[in-house]
Order: structure tokens, then sequence, then C-alpha cells
């Protein structure tokens, strides 16, 4: 394709990335296909000869976009929120022109730069004290296998790196019940194996007990295992439990333990102050992820991951073949060492639109329209004797069921909401999330997509009361 070619076909993208904004609010959310449609779609090979751009975009539209969940949706309230807005969409089209691969200051040393300086910003913008350094991981789980790993170097004195684990190492891993199932899999990663994560029990706020775990802590001492880590949630994944931090990193530095902060989805809302109490005794952890890339109007992928000792990640990391070797090593920042893939997108530009875009009051203007959103729904589940709250809110996350009066009995709720959930997916007018609690089926609602306003909200909960309405208890078989 010829550079005028693409300025053509590019203006003819624009456009219709600008009118998918608006009629995205038309389509299903969830998309409505059957396993292996779109795959009779696609050819068995490759074409042979190039075709063009206007047919390529044409078969997208027909073929591709009906097997599109639309988690850009106003009505997406599914998962977590994996928000993207105009300027960071725009960031991304430089970012791809111009696709700078940003391991070392050198092969890009502005790429370098932006990301030290804009994840201050975030550091700022957040609350963390000073004496935490950013670095951009592709992925929440990332962050946290690096921690896992650091903690692991450090527990051993850096002898795993050299060794591998041995029959001695027997180290722990801790975190709560609730924790999002990403730490349990870095600990296999690690090669640490499951059976070194202690699970530590929750309270009625499903947040970690801190009796529990010391209790674990002490039992694995005595027993000649070695605490290496604790994952505390900030926001865990099921009803958004917030662990007490203090007492957490008060016990870690009691024992030497690393810890680490997963707020991967609650981290974003530390933007307003009135949250930071979530963060209390921050100052006692090692590293924090949090992902913008879920609830800071950033595309996929972005998390923001800070370390309070970068030198002990980049020992944990570190391996310099020569063609690595750079003449500003020690002058600069080379992020090549501070994650798992060499490899790095200059992720911090859309940040820098994002953030100049909005400023600071923007962002939080739209999260605490989000919370705001939650809230009023909230007490619209809490006023109807049809439904029931399962836990309390949490920001912007609430978990209910459909609970009509007369009929108590568990299985029954269980299969009524099951069906409920299914029809609701089905129906296209919102997307949601089971869960459970306390063992109990429930359905979350998640609000954060950047163009939620409070009628998608209203939407939202019409279509989930009308189609509850249309269960009977019988056929939720
Ligand atoms: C609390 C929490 N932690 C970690 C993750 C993993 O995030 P990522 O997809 O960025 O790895 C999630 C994903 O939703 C999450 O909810």
């Amino acid at each position: 394709m010829e550079p005028e070619d693409f300025r053509h076909h590019a203006h003819m993208l624009v456009d219709w990335m600008a009118d998918y904004m608006t009629r995205v609010e038309d389509m299903p959310v969830r998309a409505q296909v059957s396993p292996g449609e779109i795959n009779e779609t696609l050819r068995g090979e490759a074409p042979k000869t190039g075709e063009p751009f206007q047919q390529i975009m044409a078969d997208f539209e027909q073929d591709i976009l009906p097997g599109i969940t639309h988690w850009q949706h106003p009505r997406f309230m599914a998962y977590f929120p994996a928000n993207a807005s105009p300027p960071s969409i725009l960031a991304e089209m430089l970012t791809s022109t111009i696709g700078a691969q940003c391991m070392l200051w050198q092969t890009s040393p502005a790429a370098t730069e932006m990301e030290t300086r804009v994840l201050d910003w975030l550091r700022q913008m957040i609350g963390m004290p000073d004496g935490f350094t950013g670095v951009i991981q592709d992925s929440a789980s990332s962050a946290i296998l690096c921690a896992i790993l650091t903690a692991r170097e450090r527990a051993t004195g850096w002898r795993v790196n050299e060794d591998g684990l041995g029959a001695d190492d027997r180290l722990a891993v801790y975190t709560s019940t609730e924790t999002h199932s990403s730490t349990e899999k870095n600990v296999k990663i690690a090669g640490l194996g499951r059976q070194s994560l202690r699970k530590v029990p929750v309270d009625e706020c499903y947040a970690m007990r801190v009796d529990e775990l010391e209790r674990l802590i002490l039992e694995d001492k005595a027993n000649g295992i070695v605490p290496a880590c604790v994952v505390a949630s900030i926001g865990a994944t099921g009803v958004g439990a917030i662990d007490p931090l203090r007492a957490i990193g008060e016990i870690c530095r009691r024992h030497g333990i690393f810890l680490h902060v997963d707020a991967a989805w609650a981290g974003s809302a530390l933007v307003l102050e009135e949250h930071r109490w979530m963060i209390d005794g921050v100052e006692l952890a090692d590293s924090l992820v949090f992902n913008p890339h879920k609830w800071m109007m950033t595309n996929f992928d972005c998390s923001a991951h800070f370390v309070r000792d970068p030198e002990a990640l980049v020992r944990t990391l570190s391996i310099l073949p020569t063609y690595l070797q750079s003449r500003e090593a020690g002058q600069v920042i080379d992020y090549r060492d501070w994650s798992v893939p060499l490899g790095r997108r200059f992720r911090a530009l859309k940040l820098w639109f994002v953030l100049r875009s909005y400023g600071v009051e923007g962002i939080q203007a739209i999260i605490r329209r989000h919370i705001d959103l939650a809230e009023e729904m909230e007490g619209w589940f809490a006023a109807d004797p049809n439904f029931e709250l399962m836990a309390p809110r949490v920001l912007s996350l609430i978990n209910f069921r459909y609970h009509p009066p007369g009929i108590d009995d568990a299985e029954t709720l269980d299969r009524l909401n099951q069906t409920l959930i299914e029809r609701i997916n089905d129906d296209g007018r919102t997307y949601l999330t089971q869960n459970r609690v306390g063992g109990a089926f429930a359905i979350r609602v998640s609000i954060g997509q950047t163009s939620t306003e409070r009628r998608h909200v209203e939407q939202v909960w019409s279509t989930i009361a009308e189609i509850a309405q249309g269960l009977e208890p019988d056929n939720s078989r």
C-alpha cells in the first residue's frame, strides 16, 4: 500500500471509527454468535494475492463485526471494564504508525523518558508516596509475576535464578481466598508450585483476615517454610474486597516478607481523594499495580506497576547479551529488564494523550460519575422486593440476585439466577458476569465504560427487571 493509498483508506477508517462510537449503542453488547460461526466465514488458506482494501473492510463489517463483543458499549457491565477513549485511540494510531520497539533507552529515548515521567504523574495522581518508581507492564498478571519472582529471589538470596529451585527451597506465598486467579497462576509459573500458595480466609467484608495471615506465616516458619510474598487485593474481582493494607504491611515488615498490592481495577478510583483510605499503609508495600486499561480511559494494554526497589526487580530479570548492550548503560533506564518480555510497545504515549486531554479533573469526573451511577443503581436493587444485594457495593461494582418473595430454597435461587444471566446476555441489551458470593449464585454489574451515562444504567436496570419478571422458577432448569 502506497502512502497516498494509506492516506485515503485511513480517512475512511477514521470515519468508520467515529461512526462506530455512536452506532455501537445499537449493537448487541455480547456477540450473539455460536462457536465456529465466524470461523466458517474465514477461508481455509491465506489469499495468494493481495486484495483491495475496500473488500477487506466490507468483509470485516459483514463477517467479523457480528463476532465482536463490544467492550466499549455504554451498556457493557460485565467483568471489569477495559475502557478506551478517543485520545487514547488516536495515540494508538500514532504508536502503530511509528512502530517503535522500546526495549532500550536508545531504541526510542522519548518512549523511555515519557514512561518514567507519566508514571510519576500517575503515582502522584493516586496518592502513592515518594519512593516508588513506575514501569508499564502489559497486564496486572505480569506485574504480579514480577513481584513473585522478585520475592522468590529476595527470599533465597538470588540463588534460585542461578541454581533453580531445590528440594530445600520451601517458600510460601499468601493471598486471600478472594484474590484474582492470576496470583495462583503466577505461583505456578514462578516454579513454586500450587502447594506453596496459602489462601487466607476472609472476614464478613471479604477482606483478608490478618490474624489468619499471621497464624499461617508462623505455622510455615515453624515447619521450616520461608514466607516469601503476600499479595494483597484492593478491589478483588468478585465483590471488590479491600484488604487491610496497613495491618498486612506491618506483618510483612515484621517477618521480612515482600508485599505486592493488586489494585488492578480499583486503583483508578484512587484519583479521588475520598477513596484513598483504601491504600492506607501502602508505604509498607514493595510494589503495587493498577490498570489504566481497566478504568482510566486508556486502551488495553497498559498496567501501571510501581516498585519500591527497582534494582531488586532488575537483578531478578536481568540478562545482558552483547547485542543488548548500549553506551548509555548506567546513565539511563533500559526498561528491557523491568518486565518479562524484552520487546515493549510505546504504551506511555496513550497515557500521555489521555492525561493531557482529560486532565486530572476530567478523569476524576468520569470515575466519580461511574461510582455515583452504581450507588443509584444499588438503591434500585435495594428498594425492589424481588432483588437482593449479595454484598456491599464497592465503588462501581454491585452483586445482586433475583430473589422473589416466597422462594427461599438455595438451589432454586441458584438455578433461577443462572437462567436469568443467560437470558440477559442472550438478549444483548447488556452484558453481565456471574459470581458466587458465600456459595450462592450472584450476578455482578460493573459500571465503567467511558460513555456510560444515567440513561444506560436505567436501561440495564429495566432490562434486568423485565427479564427477571418473565422467569418462572419452574422453567429455570
Ligand atoms: C483484581 C484483578 N487482578 C488482576 C487481574 C488480571 O488483570 P490483567 O488482565 O491485566 O492481567 C484482574 C483482571 O480482571 C483483576 O480483576
